[in-house]
């Protein structure tokens, strides 16, 4: 990624979740492009090695190692060995998350428990976890919420459901962590170009029309958007700004997103996992 401030973050240390792709990569560049080491994790190794080839590649300082969120275990070895490696942590993004579209009646309790244990129970692991190792007082701890955790949304009912919680999470911590120097904060993407997220939940042309005509400005943001506020929640232009759900989302949380009735539900456990 290109412009970000110089050195704004050296000598800084950032541990990303979910950081081997999309919006969360998209963070990772920005804080490396401003000075700070990155140490990532995500299920799949081959992501991993490949995102901190990348972040390596653009000049940064990056290490990354495979675990899933739903490993308390792994999520708190992988916390260490960066600690270890580097000292204490003055960033948390906790940004890793699943979703499918499917109506309640089309999930299994199997299902809708899968993306509150990625989402919510992954994003306490990471908070959790990374307690011990952060650098007190100074750390600035991210979540990656969304829109539709306050606004509803169909065939979303786990996605929603899961970033409330995440959206109560923060505040509850940063009530917790304030007296440490510790703030907890979450960004709430609206929809971004070129990601997962958005090929699942706006899979065609028509899809992604209707959703654009109902955003204030009028196009779907840039991952550069996302990594910008992330990067201003880590400097001290933030500190004092703690508890809050950041919006960034081009104005989408002003306005209904998505139809209130659909003439037709996705088929039941169907669609890209
Ligand atoms: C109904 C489905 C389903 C679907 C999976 N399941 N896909 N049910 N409709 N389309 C069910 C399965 O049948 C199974 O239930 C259960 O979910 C778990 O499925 P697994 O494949 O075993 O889970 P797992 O391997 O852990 O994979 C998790 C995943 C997958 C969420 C299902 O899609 C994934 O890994 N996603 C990660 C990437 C991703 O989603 N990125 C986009 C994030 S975007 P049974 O009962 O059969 O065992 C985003 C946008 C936010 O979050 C904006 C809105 C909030
Ligand atoms: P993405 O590219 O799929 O990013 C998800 C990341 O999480 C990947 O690196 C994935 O890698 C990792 N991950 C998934 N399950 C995991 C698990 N159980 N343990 C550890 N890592 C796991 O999706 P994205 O669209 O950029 O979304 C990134 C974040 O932004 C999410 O929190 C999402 O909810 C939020 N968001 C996105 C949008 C949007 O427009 N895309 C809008 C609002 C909010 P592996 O597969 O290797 O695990």
């Amino acid at each position: 990624m290109e412009t970000f401030t110089p050195q704004l973050l050296k000598g800084k240390i950032a541990f990303i979740a979910g950081g081997s792709s999309g919006i969360n990569l998209g963070i990772a560049h920005g804080l490396a492009a401003a000075g700070a080491r990155i140490s990532i994790i995500s299920r799949r190794i081959e992501k991993v090695d490949a995102a901190v080839a990348e972040l390596r590649a653009a000049g940064g300082e990056a290490m990354g190692l495979a675990v899933d969120v739903r490993d308390y275990p792994g999520v708190e070895a992988a916390l260490r060995a960066t600690h270890e490696a580097w000292g204490p942590i003055d960033v948390i993004v906790s940004g890793a998350a699943g979703n499918f579209l499917a109506p309640a009646i089309g999930m299994s309790a199997n299902a809708f428990k899968t993306v509150i244990d990625i989402d919510l129970l992954g994003t306490f692991n990471v908070l959790r976890a990374s307690y011990e190792f952060l650098r007190r007082p100074g750390a600035s701890v991210i979540s990656i919420t969304a829109g539709q955790a306050v606004n509803p949304s169909l065939f979303q009912s786990h996605a929603c459901a899961a970033k409330a919680g995440i959206n109560m999470l923060t505040k509850c911590l940063a009530l917790e962590w304030g007296p440490a120097g510790v703030r907890v904060n979450a960004i709430a993407p609206g929809p971004i170009k070129d990601t997962e997220g958005m090929a699942r939940l706006t899979p065609t042309p028509e899809s992604e029309a209707a959703l654009k005509s109902v955003i204030p400005l009028g196009d779907y943001g840039e991952k550069r958007d996302i990594a910008d506020l992330a990067l201003f929640l880590c400097t001290d232009s933030a500190k004092y700004i703690t508890g809050a759900i950041l919006d960034c989302d081009g104005g989408s949380s002003l306005s209904r997103i998505g139809p209130a009735r659909a003439p037709e539900a996705p088929a039941a456990a169907t669609g890209s996992r």
